[in-house]
């Protein structure tokens, strides 16, 4: 496994719109995914989507089966692939939280999201995902597609009283990660 370089917004590669995966269970998606775990898991993320790496497909990968050290007070989000999705909002509802990303280190903002969503989409097996999520695990859902359509979350904010340095917003907050 190897960690891959993380691509900081203001590189194009991040704005592209992600081309869907055509072939499953091959060798080079399975080495992909497991790298993109790795990486994830290096710097404590509750997310990564491919184009984050500069590859330029639709796969996301989330969850960790236990508590981020990012985001230690979120709930648990199952460990996720997730290839081609499709997100599917159940209602209007928003929910306003703070969010950050590894391609935007150093800072937290709030951001709207829908509270309530369906996604579906399938694993690096080609087997089907369909799920009905709320909350956090929705937010993060939310998040990591929108890597595939060219999104980073700031362009999502809307107001910038409530966009900071994570140091300065959270100066007791313990994270061993970089941002
Ligand atoms: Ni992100």
């Amino acid at each position: 496994m190897t960690i891959r370089e993380i691509l900081k917004m203001g590189d194009a590669r991040l704005l592209r719109i992600a081309q869907p995966v055509t072939t499953f269970d091959t060798d080079e998606l399975h080495v992909l995914i497991s790298d993109m775990f790795y990486t994830m898991q290096s710097v404590n993320g509750a997310g990564l989507a491919a184009p984050q790496i500069g590859i330029d497909l639709q796969v996301v990968i989330f969850g960790s089966d236990q508590i981020n050290l990012r985001y230690p007070n979120a709930p648990v989000v199952p460990r996720t692939v997730l290839l081609n999705p499709v997100i599917t909002p159940l209602s209007v509802e928003e929910d306003s939280d703070w969010e950050g990303c590894l391609s935007v280190p150093g800072l937290r903002g709030v951001v709207p999201r829908f509270s309530h969503i369906r996604y579906t989409g399938f694993d690096q097996y080609g087997d089907p995902i369909d799920r009905t999520v709320e909350g956090f695990h929705a937010r993060v859902v939310q998040h990591e597609c929108d890597h595939l359509i060219g999104k980073l979350y700031p362009m999502r904010i809307r107001d910038f009283g409530q966009f900071g340095y994570t140091e300065v917003l959270f100066p007791g907050l313990d994270v061993n990660a970089d941002d």
